[in-house]
């Protein structure tokens, strides 16, 4: 079975997209020899957690924080995070205990020293455990506590309208600008910032997986450097047909994303010889 359709059985969420860009990243990171663990604020039953380890060598460690048998300070009730539920699924998928910390408290409780003594910094930490402003804006400064100089910053839910909290923590504040990340890409739904220095590998990392390269959507300017944009939104004024292919994407990306790439390619051909 493919990876992502045994992850997509595990209760969560994670989008094809989401998955493999993160699983890009992490290879990229891994073939560059980039030092620094996967750092997971919000691990919930594992879904993320394992996508990422499973695009990680098996040197890579993990330190995941969540509240699991705390939820009665979950503010927001995105999502219950479940202790036991996690750690069959990391044995379901072969994940040695001795490569992931589990750090069952609030994010609020836990400092950069903690995970620095747990798994060294970060090359990769991604925010996706209280959605309220105060739980983003102290995550987004833990993130910066820890990540590495050419480490990628991962947020769930930033232009998601349902969580305009999110937005506001993240865009509300200069914290990132000022700890000089910027976005390089807009994913289903997550976004994803590192330095600027860093942006084009990571960029020309996503274009050149096949998958990733045939769904940007758009190319956008944000304070003049190019972002990747891999969702959009479906409107009531749109065809049924591009209403059903959007179903279809969320679905069967695997399906979607083959017919879309012949369909391209069979574009080109016919272009190519009516010229
Ligand atoms: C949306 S779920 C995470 C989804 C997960 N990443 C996945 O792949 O399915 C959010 C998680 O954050 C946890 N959480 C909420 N507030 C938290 C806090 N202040 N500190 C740590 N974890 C928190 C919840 O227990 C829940 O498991």
């Amino acid at each position: 079975m493919d990876l992502y359709a045994r992850i997509a059985s595990i209760p969560g969420w994670l989008s094809k997209i989401d998955h493999q860009i993160l699983g890009t990243i992490l290879r990229m990171q891994e073939e560059a020899s980039a030092p620094g663990a996967i750092v997971e604020i919000g691990t919930h039953h594992g879904k993320s957690l394992l996508s990422m380890l499973a695009a990680s060598g098996e040197a890579a460690n993990a330190y995941v924080i969540d509240l699991f048998g705390r939820q009665e300070e979950n503010l927001d009730d995105s999502g219950r995070g479940d202790l036991e539920r996690l750690k069959s699924n990391l044995a379901e998928f072969g994940i040695r205990e001795d490569r992931v910390v589990i750090d069952a408290r609030s994010s609020f409780e836990v400092t950069p020293g903690d995970i620095v003594a747990g798994v060294g910094r970060a090359r990769l930490f991604h925010i996706d455990g209280g959605h309220h402003f105060e739980a983003v804006a102290n995550d987004l400064q833990l993130a910066i506590g820890v990540l590495e100089p050419n480490g990628v910053l991962a947020v769930d839910d930033v232009f998601r309208a349902e969580w305009p909290e999110v937005s506001m923590a993240v865009f509300g504040s200069s914290t990132l600008a000022e700890s000089g990340l910027r976005i390089f890409a807009i994913g289903f739904n997550k976004t994803y910032w590192c330095r600027s220095e860093e942006a084009e590998a990571c960029q020309s990392a996503l274009l050149a997986d096949e998958f990733l390269g045939s769904s940007v959507r758009r190319t956008c300017q944000i304070d003049e450097s190019p972002v990747l944009v891999f969702k959009r939104d479906p409107l009531p004024e749109w065809r049924l047909s591009w209403l059903l292919g959007c179903v279809i994407e969320l679905r069967y990306p695997r399906v979607f994303g083959a017919c879309r790439r012949s369909i391209r390619r069979m574009r080109s051909i016919f272009r190519r010889n009516d010229g």
